[in-house]
């Protein structure tokens, strides 16, 4: 029988190519979003292996109809791929506590809320992968992202603790942590940042960071290859913790971590060219 995988937020970007990317391998993925419509076009795409379930990950009911559907089917699940997310970002000062309500709610509370939905029949199974789609953000944070980036840093938390907590029970959990991929959540980010770049006083600060980032997204790599360590991370009998994609970025990470901040900090508004904003 082929193993049981849901993937949350499999309606476009990251999701998506994880979704096609698995089913291809042979799993049965369950295509999990909000947007029915596009997991019906997605399920097309699956060699017969790709089931749609609408799912909110803020919406316990709707959590609970997921998983009982997946159940209904005669299934337990093997994987857990928890990427449904969005990005909440612009200045500190601008963004309120609901801005930060909505992006945790998301992010972080409804990754838990998924994890907390299949781990009681995972640890029965005796194993089971847990994977968490983080961000690069959830190691170094740039400018404008503090709502982003906080999320992202609780759900490397998060995992470490987990991870250190099932393992026992066979299950295995892993982080992905993309730098820039080519989705749609470049032009919801660009959008986001032109909202605050005409007025206020971040607004030169927003329009320089807004013209480095939109190079980001259109050049950087395909989903595919978040998919791919995706798959690694299921398939692997010893799998990482972390997974930095493209690994290619893994000395960025280097530097995070045996740099002084403040040497990050000049190199980082070198490159977003934000150093002209510093104070001599
Ligand atoms: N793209 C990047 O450069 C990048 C870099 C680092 C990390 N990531 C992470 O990778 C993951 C996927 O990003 P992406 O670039 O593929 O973004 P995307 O293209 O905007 O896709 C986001 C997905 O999340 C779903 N979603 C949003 N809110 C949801 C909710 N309440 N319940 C269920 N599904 C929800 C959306 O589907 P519906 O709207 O249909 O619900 C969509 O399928 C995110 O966790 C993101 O933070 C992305």
């Amino acid at each position: 029988m082929h193993q049981s995988i849901l993937v949350t937020g499999a309606s476009r970007g990251i999701g998506e190519a994880t979704a096609v990317h698995l089913a291809h391998k042979g799993f049965r993925v369950y295509a999990a979003a909000r947007q029915i419509d596009k997991l019906n076009e997605l399920s097309a795409l699956g060699s017969g292996r790709i089931h749609p379930i609408a799912l909110d990950v803020t919406d316990p009911a709707s959590i609970d109809n997921a998983i009982e559907r997946i159940n209904a089917d005669g299934n337990t699940l093997y994987g857990l791929v928890n990427n449904a997310g969005t990005s909440i970002i612009g200045p500190f000062e601008d963004l309120s506590l609901d801005d930060w309500r909505d992006q945790f709610e998301v992010n972080l509370f409804g990754l838990v809320a998924m994890t907390r939905a299949v781990l009681p029949q995972m640890r029965e199974a005796g194993r089971g992968r847990i994977i968490n789609i983080g961000s690069i953000s959830g190691r170094i944070a740039a400018a404008f992202q503090s709502p982003y980036a906080a999320s992202k840093h609780a759900v490397e938390g998060l995992s470490d603790s987990l991870r250190r907590e099932v393992m026992p029970h066979g299950i295995k959990v892993s982080v992905i942590r993309p730098v820039f991929i080519n989705t749609d959540m470049g032009k919801q980010q660009q959008d986001r940042l032109e909202e605050y770049s005409s007025t206020g006083p971040y607004a030169d600060q927003v329009r320089t960071f807004k013209a480095w980032h939109a190079k980001g997204h259109p050049s950087a790599p395909s989903p595919s290859i978040v998919a791919e360590a995706v798959h690694n991370a299921l398939t692997a009998d010893r799998p990482y913790s972390r997974y930095t994609v493209p690994q290619s970025k893994l000395g960025l990470l280097a530097l995070r971590n045996f740099m002084p901040s403040g040497v990050i900090d000049r190199m980082y508004e070198r490159v977003t060219g934000l150093d002209r904003f510093r104070k001599r």
